[in-house]
């Protein structure tokens, strides 16, 4: 009875211990695309910001909140994407620099700066206020900008 127990106890701890193991350790290929579909879902929502700001689309609101929520929802997740060894000498159909693996730090840095920014912008977006939204969105891509220039290929 007992050792059935500990069996099972064991069986179903190594099944979680294998969920575990496979989420933590992606396939390179599997990162990239993850990556690259959280900077499109980011890319998706942070666009339309832009075009309002630049009068483009008319100013809305609620829009705007919605999508800065989206944005600063991805930015917490992005760096997952990046693990070791998924870097463009792994994968083919990948901008990002081997410099992130080698600048590590300078790299995390960059995307704590967005992340930042991006909370910045969903507050800002609260108020509803143009003016602040403007200048919030403008210093939310220059973080964009910051980390493209160093660490993706353009
Ligand atoms: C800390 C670094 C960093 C920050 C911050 C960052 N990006 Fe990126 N972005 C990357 C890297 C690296 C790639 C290339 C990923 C790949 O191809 O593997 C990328 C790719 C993209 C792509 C292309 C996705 C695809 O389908 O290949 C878009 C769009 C994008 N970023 C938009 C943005 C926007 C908009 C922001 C800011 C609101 C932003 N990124 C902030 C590093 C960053």
């Amino acid at each position: 009875m007992n050792t059935l127990c500990i069996g099972l106890a064991g069986s179903i701890l190594g099944l979680g211990f294998l969920t575990v193991a496979s989420a933590a350790d992606p396939k390179p290929e599997d990162a990239v695309r993850y990556r690259q579909s959280v900077y499109t879902v980011i890319g998706w929502n942070f666009k339309p910001i832009g075009a309002m700001m630049k009068g483009e689309i008319p100013f809305d609101a609620a829009a705007v909140a919605r999508h800065a929520q989206y944005v600063e929802m991805m930015s917490k997740t992005a760096i997952e994407g990046f693990p070791k060894g998924s870097g463009p000498d792994a994968v083919k159909n990948t901008e990002a620099k081997p410099e992130i693996w080698t600048d590590w730090n300078q790299f995390e840095t960059k995307m704590t700066d967005f992340q930042q920014e991006a909370a910045k912008l969903v507050e800002v977006a609260k108020g509803g206020d143009q003016g602040a939204i403007k200048a919030q969105f403008g210093k939310t891509a220059e973080t964009c900008k910051a980390c493209h220039k160093e660490f993706r290929k353009d």
